[in-house]
């Protein structure tokens, strides 16, 4: 595939990626990932819609496209969701340890396809936020069986909802996939766990959730000691580097971007990025937010932490006052050029996965963010830029 070479940012490559069936797992040494001996980098997108789509056969065929679509453009890495709890449509857990088998197959399909089109995957376990079910389900559940609980955050501390999620993932990591036979703990396709999307609590103190990351973590290692496995972090400082919460966006999540990481079954640190957060300020100040969240959590990832960090998220809405593609693609090119950067000087960041993926025929799930390749020329061409370079480093 000959791609044109009309950028100013980017270097120009003109190359081909081919996609392969992973093979071999991506491993972690010091602040960089490496797979059969080589340092190895992503470009990816978020896609949380994979399993319920996969699970209707009207729609299943678009899972397919979106990873063929994926591919062409050099991206090897994607981010999905393997929960969904509750009574919600195409529910996976649909009470305590009870799962729709369809719904199973459908992430099963999922995760053999991702490998068809050389992706892999970054699955996440449970959702902080009730899209999904999430903790509210989860403290929802702990109520039904005659626990008191007050708050949704009771999710990180009470026995039974702790049970209920270790036992989520033991069903998740032990799961047998009926298409390519191998347990999902033994699945090269799959990159990494993540623990929970967008942890937060309202314990400012940070204990919550730094004991709750701690207990899962090593439940998920004691299971799984081959996959990588990280939080599911947006970045927030927290008390354990008080000079970092200037950097915070003006609030804090009862997480700890340091303390978190630090924990040794984590293998590597995540940031989620949205101007949105600062919407209340100008723009210049929303771009230089832009540039010190991105370096200052490399920073830290190289020095601190010592651990590799990728920006699992990062979107802008076109629902935003002021929005033109040529700002979002901006924003893009402001975030990869960061990535780029340190990645090619040997740094901490590996990568990122842009908020999200959508293909041809989803209109009804439209929120703004959504990249569709046929729609934004402009935005599929940064985005293969952006693989291609990444692809390069040595
Ligand atoms: C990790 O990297 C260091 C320094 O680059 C090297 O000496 C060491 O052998 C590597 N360890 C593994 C397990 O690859
Ligand atoms: C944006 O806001 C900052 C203060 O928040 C101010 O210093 C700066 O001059 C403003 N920039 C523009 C272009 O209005």
């Amino acid at each position: 595939m000959m791609i044109l070479c009309i950028s100013v940012y980017v270097n120009c490559i003109h190359n081909e990626i081919v996609a392969q069936r992973p093979n071999g797992f991506i491993q972690r040494n010091g602040t960089r990932f490496f797979l059969n001996g080589k340092p190895h980098y992503f470009n990816g997108f978020n896609a949380y819609w994979l399993m319920a789509f996969a699970a209707d056969p009207s729609t299943s065929s678009k899972v397919t496209t979106a990873f063929q679509e994926a591919s062409k453009y050099g991206l090897n890495l994607a981010r999905a969701f393997a929960f969904n709890d509750g009574g919600g449509y195409k529910a996976l857990q649909t009470s305590p340890g009870i799962y729709d088998e369809t719904v199973f197959r459908a992430l099963d399909v999922v995760i053999s396809e991702a490998g068809k089109y050389g992706l892999r995957l970054i699955l996440s376990l449970v959702n902080n936020w009730k899209d999904g079910g999430g903790k509210n389900q989860y403290v929802e559940w702990a109520k039904q069986r005659g626990q008191k609980l007050s708050s949704e955050d009771d999710f990180f501390s009470n026995p039974l909802t702790k049970q209920f999620y270790k036992n989520h993932v033991k069903t998740v990591l032990k799961r047998k996939n009926t298409v390519s036979g191998l347990l999902y703990k033994d699945d090269p396709t799959i990159f990494s766990w993540e623990l929970m999307n967008e942890p937060r609590s309202l314990d400012l103190s940070g204990k919550q959730v730094q004991d709750w990351v701690s207990e899962m973590a090593a439940y998920v290692k004691s299971i799984d000691n081959i996959h990588l496995l990280q939080v599911g972090l947006e970045g927030f400082y927290g008390k354990s580097m008080a000079g970092r919460l200037q950097f915070n966006p003006g609030y804090e999540g009862g997480t700890d971007f340091i303390s978190n990481n630090l924990l040794p079954e984590i293998d590597y640190a995540t940031i989620h990025l949205y101007p949105q957060w600062m919407s209340r300020f100008n723009q210049s100040t929303q771009d230089a937010f832009v540039e010190r969240w991105v370096s200052i959590h490399i920073e830290d990832s190289d020095n601190v932490l010592r651990k590799p960090i990728l920006v699992t998220e990062f979107g802008l809405s076109s629902r935003v006052p002021g929005y033109t593609v040529a700002k979002r693609d901006r924003f893009y090119v402001q975030v990869y050029n960061r990535i780029y950067f340190s990645a090619s000087h040997r740094g901490a960041c590996a990568g990122g996965a842009f908020w999200q993926l959508f293909v041809q025929g989803m209109d009804n799930m439209r929120d703004g963010y959504e990249v569709i390749f046929q729609e934004n020329p402009s935005t599929t061409y940064l985005i293969s830029q952006q693989s291609l370079r990444m692809s390069h480093i040595r």
